[in-house]
């Protein structure tokens, strides 16, 4: 087997569908893992674009437009093109390719029996998700691992049954076709529960998301109106903050003098929710601050941007075509 090493660096290889613009939950979930990540191991992360399309055939419209808006967000948030490999998924035509391939040997079974497809589906009951490419979903997942060789998948928690059929995937190829592919393992991202303003999981579609390039108005004003204990209806009602969705922003941010501060001043109603809260907002724009500069500049330079994604292409490219070359080999089908 070819070594997963490159340079004496595992391999990490990790996507995101542009389905919407990016928000906190995305920063402190993925993103700031990611940028730790870039500097430990040989990394690729790619807009999953085409994974898109498994749920959105229909309205398609937008994918172009989140993905371009996803690498600036990305490279606002710390990720470094001299660093790891950026690129689109679509921009490297070998992801088809192998996922055509890989999806001769993987049995129907064991993608119906996947927990995401039959979640999603009952999720998404206004769609109809009765299609070839949504079944596939993880085997073209599978192929954007492999082939990079990936060792390591950076993922949130719903992903690890897809990194688990992904080993699956490649174990049945080096059975039938010699060792080909390594057997890469999740890397659980930290998944802080990162609020939303009304206290949900923080998610686009729920429309209780901090953007990452909110301006500082904005974000005072919707975190100001952030939910807190329920008990603290009045100024004078005691609460706690371990029954507040706002105050997990504070253990994130705040500093351990000003969580104590504010879990006294809220246990005694010595403080109001509001200017609680605002010891907390501080530290939240100043956090996006550098992020929304630094986007806007990026922004501004689409010219800068293109060569990037051409770069990272190129990068992709020249590994995808070494791996799809042995593949052929291995399978027997070369031109
Ligand atoms: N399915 C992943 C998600 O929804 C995105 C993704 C596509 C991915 N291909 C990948 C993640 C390969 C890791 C590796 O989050
Ligand atoms: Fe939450 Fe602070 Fe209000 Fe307590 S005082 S409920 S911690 S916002």
């Amino acid at each position: 087997m070819r070594t997963t090493t490159a340079g004496g660096r595992d391999i990490v290889v990790s996507g995101m569908r542009p389905t919407g613009r990016l928000h906190l939950g995305h920063l402190l979930g993925t993103l700031q893992s990611w940028v730790r990540l870039q500097g430990q191991f040989r990394c690729y992360f790619f807009v999953a674009d085409w994974h898109v399309l498994t749920t959105d055939y229909e309205r398609p419209e937008h994918v172009s437009e989140f993905a371009r808006e996803m690498v600036l967000d990305w490279l606002a948030a710390g990720i470094d093109p001299e660093r790891c490999v950026i690129f689109r998924q679509s921009s490297v035509l070998e992801h088809a390719e192998l996922a055509l391939l890989l999806g001769m040997l993987t049995p129907v079974s064991w993608l119906e029996r996947n927990p995401t497809y039959k979640e999603q589906r009952a999720q998404l009951s206004g769609k109809d998700l009765s299609t070839i490419g949504f079944l596939g979903y993880p085997v073209l997942q599978a192929a954007d691992i492999l082939l990079y060789k990936g060792a390591r998948v950076p993922v949130g928690q719903d992903q690890v049954p897809h990194v688990e059929l992904t080993r699956d995937i490649a174990r049945r190829f080096n059975n039938y076709y010699g060792s080909v592919f390594p057997e890469p393992e999740a890397l659980l991202s930290p998944s802080p529960r990162v609020p939303g303003t009304d206290g949900r999981k923080m998610s686009k579609s729920y429309d209780n998301a901090i953007l990452l390039d909110e301006d500082p108005a904005s974000i005072e004003k919707r975190l100001g109106r952030m939910v807190t204990d329920p008990r603290r209806a009045r100024r004078t009602d005691p609460g706690d903050p371990k029954d507040c969705p706002a105050f997990r922003l504070h253990q994130i941010y705040c500093t351990s003098e000003e969580i104590e501060a504010v879990t006294e001043g809220c246990r005694t109603a010595g403080i109001g929710c509001l200017d609680c809260k605002k010891v907390m907002i501080k530290h939240v724009v100043a956090a996006l601050a550098p992020l929304r500069e630094k986007r806007a500049e990026l922004a501004a330079e689409p010219e800068r941007i293109r060569e990037i994604l051409r770069a990272g292409t190129e990068r992709a490219q020249s590994m995808a075509r070494e791996t799809m070359q042995e593949v052929r080999e291995a399978v027997g089908i070369q031109p």
